[in-house]
């Protein structure tokens, strides 16, 4: 490759350069690289894709690489970066659960108790808002802080009062000093928290979830069961309409991707809750409505990927929809009829509730087929890789 070339490389998008490399559709190509003059940065970075994953939206400031995937997948499961060194955000997005925790609510480094589920991190490069409920949370480097240095609730607990101490913990370590200066190139003060975000953030995007059976049978390596199938077209069929809300590849109805150009970021209201009638919510779970104080917006949070859906339980923002099988209880009563206690009054009433969710027919085995599709969204390699892996010996 000539110089001029190479300069030209440097200024076209990530995609259409890892495309000139003839790497960007996973198909197992080989991969020839030229790397004099260097390449620019991120080149190095391969997705590895089924033909109907998009490439995912990075930005441009902080772009794909080797070595920074590799840094943040050791700070992901450092428990040095919490206030009192006892966790870690791997504590609460465990990889054999597709990176949630296995509980309702989660609990923070202080004993504090998370008003919401620990969401699972698959395919989350895609996702344009993150979090259950937050329109303004658009980036995982933005969404970095929260659980860092958050307060309401205290998760990782980090402040001003010990947060030069946890950096200082982090530059101690020779490990990190050579991770960081790979990652970092050039920085004479390489070991900062804008790039401990940028590494994790890195990491995080790497997270890709395509191998599950269901991707095996769209690529024809293997066939579902007659059940799992019937369950299949269920769910993608307008008796059950599972598919308005999560029918994309990444089973939800929020994607952004490198060629994205009409951005859609909808939040419903599935029905879960209609305290005494009123519409209420409980807080400070009232979805959209807890940052708009919109009336319109009680209720109304993100549609989930579904993605190892069968690995996420308990589920629904507050986890407290135990089982798929609940869960399809749930759905083909139109909402959730709460009878007594605090939380009593009929959410299949709910004002919002949207009109997608309302009472199905569906027959024990209707029920039985969708949750056996739902199955089939596990994706054991994702669950086992060494590379989304605690890097650090036991
Ligand atoms: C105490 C448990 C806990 C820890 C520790 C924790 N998280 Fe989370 N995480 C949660 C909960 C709970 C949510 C849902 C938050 C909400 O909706 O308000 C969440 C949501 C997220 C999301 C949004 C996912 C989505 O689908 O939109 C990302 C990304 C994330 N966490 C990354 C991290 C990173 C990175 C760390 C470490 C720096 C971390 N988390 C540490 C509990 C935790
Ligand atoms: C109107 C859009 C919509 C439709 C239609 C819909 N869902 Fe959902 N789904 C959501 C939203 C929003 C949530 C999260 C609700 C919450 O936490 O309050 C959710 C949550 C879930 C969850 C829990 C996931 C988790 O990680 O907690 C499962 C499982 C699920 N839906 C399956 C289905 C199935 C199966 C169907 C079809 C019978 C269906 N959904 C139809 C919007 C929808």
């Amino acid at each position: 490759m000539s110089a001029k070339h190479a300069n030209l490389l440097a200024w076209l998008p990530l995609a259409t350069a890892l495309l000139l490399s003839g790497c960007g559709g996973g198909s197992g190509g080989v991969t020839v690289v030229d790397t004099t003059p260097p390449a620019p940065p991120g080149s190095n970075w391969q997705w590895q894709l089924p033909s109907y994953f998009p490439t995912p939206k990075v930005p441009e400031d902080n772009p794909m690489s080797v070595e920074k995937v590799d840094l943040g997948r050791f700070l992901f499961y450092d428990r040095r970066l919490s206030g009192n060194g006892t966790m870690a955000c791997a504590s609460c997005h465990q990889q054999a659960l597709a990176f949630t925790d296995g509980r309702a609510q989660a609990i923070g480094s202080t004993g504090e108790m998370h008003p919401r589920s620990a969401q699972h991190l698959a395919n989350i490069a895609y996702s344009p808002t993150l979090t259950w409920a937050n329109k303004s949370v658009t980036s995982l480097e933005q969404q970095f802080p929260v659980p860092v240095f958050g307060s309401n609730p205290v998760e990782m607990g980090i402040n001003d009062a010990n947060k030069l101490e946890v950096l200082q913990r982090i530059k101690d370590l020779p490990l990190y000093q050579a991770k960081f200066a790979a990652a970092f190139p050039g920085n004479a003060d390489a070991i900062s928290w804008p790039h401990i975000t940028k590494a994790v953030a890195s990491f995080q995007r790497s997270l890709i979830s395509a191998n599950s059976r269901y991707d095996q049978a769209l690529q024809g390596k293997t066939t579902l069961s007659e059940q799992e199938q019937r369950g299949q077209r269920l769910f993608f069929g307008e008796k059950a309409e599972c598919f308005h809300c999560h029918g994309s590849f990444n089973f939800n109805d929020q994607v952004v991707h490198a060629n994205t150009r009409v951005l859609e970021i909808p939040f419903h209201n599935t029905g879960l809750y209609n305290i005494g009638g009123t519409g209420a919510f409980p807080a400070p779970n009232r979805g959209l409505f807890e940052l708009s104080g919109e009336a319109s917006d009680m209720g109304r949070f993100r549609a989930p990927s579904l993605r190892n859906v069968a690995k996420t339980a308990p589920y629904m923002h507050d986890g407290s929809i135990p089982s798929l099988e609940a869960v399809l209880d749930f759905y083909a009563a139109g909402g959730r009829n709460i009878v007594s206690g605090p939380h009593a009054g009929d959410g299949r009433q709910h004002p919002n509730k949207s009109a997608l969710v309302a009472q199905i027919n569906l027959s024990e085995q209707d029920k039985a087929d969708i949750v056996a599709f739902l199955r089939t969204l596990t994706d054991e390699e994702f669950l086992t890789s060494p590379r989304h892996a605690d890097p650090f010996p036991k």
